[in-house]
């Protein structure tokens, strides 16, 4: 296996061009990518629109996952540039929120359960020439559809008070758009998000930054959310 050029680097993994047509997702910590595999191949099966799943590569580690190579830049950097407005960005998310709750659970026998990413948000949603595709599968789970609403909207108001590079209103104007959006669907219940707060405070991926701003954007999201 020759290992291209590095496309992109996230909090978790590395991703490397093997060539045209596949890359190489490498985490840089001890994780197995063995349900992520199985989760994105079912979603591929299901019409929902993640990378395809690649051939396996030689001297493959645990830790590795071979996917379609996807052009386009990510929602985030979408978003930055101006090329996407809040708007549009928020109409994507609620969208994809609701086509990947309509999809029913691999394993969970609970009829209601569906699955959720956890972590969608536009830093994980590249915009391909052929649509938006959703990428980082490391946190998906099965469960209820409302957790995985509420941790969206969590991690943008995360990101709303603690911007970095991110004009903080308009991400605070992404997500009151997105959660009108989600009403439809059934909105962000009080139950969600703290359940969704207890998740992110247990995250040892978050900044010092994002943890001191968490129960302040939860409750961001409760002011929003009306
Ligand atoms: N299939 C892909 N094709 C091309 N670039 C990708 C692909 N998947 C991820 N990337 C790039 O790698 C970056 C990190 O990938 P991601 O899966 O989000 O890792 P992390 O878990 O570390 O956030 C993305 O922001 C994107 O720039
Ligand atoms: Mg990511």
């Amino acid at each position: 296996m020759h290992i291209g050029p590095l496309l992109g680097s996230g909090r978790t993994a590395d991703v490397f061009a093997l060539d045209d047509a596949w890359v190489l997702r490498r985490y840089r910590h001890d994780t197995d990518a063995t349900t992520e595999l199985a989760v994105m191949s079912y979603l591929s099966a299901s019409g929902f629109t993640v990378p395809r799943i690649g051939p396996p590569a030689g001297e493959a580690l645990p830790t590795d996952l071979v996917m379609q190579r996807l052009s386009g830049p990510t929602m985030s950097e979408a978003l930055l540039a101006g090329a996407l407005t809040g708007a549009e960005g928020a109409e994507l998310l609620a969208r994809l929120l609701r086509e990947l709750h309509a999809i029913p659970p691999r394993i969970s026998q609970d009829p209601e359960d569906r699955i959720l990413h956890l972590d969608l948000h536009p830093e994980n949603v590249m915009l391909t020439p052929h649509g938006a595709v959703v990428i980082d599968w490391h946190t998906a789970a099965e469960g209820p559809p409302a957790l995985d609403r509420a941790m969206s909207s969590l991690i943008l108001a995360q990101v709303a008070l603690a911007p970095g590079s991110f004009p903080g209103e308009l991400v605070r104007g992404l997500l009151a758009d997105l959660l009108s959006r989600l009403d439809a669907d059934g909105g962000v219940p009080a139950d969600a998000l703290a359940l969704a707060r207890t998740r992110r405070a247990a995250d040892p991926g978050l900044t010092a930054q994002e943890t001191a701003v968490l129960d302040d954007a939860a409750a961001l999201v409760t002011e929003l959310a009306g």
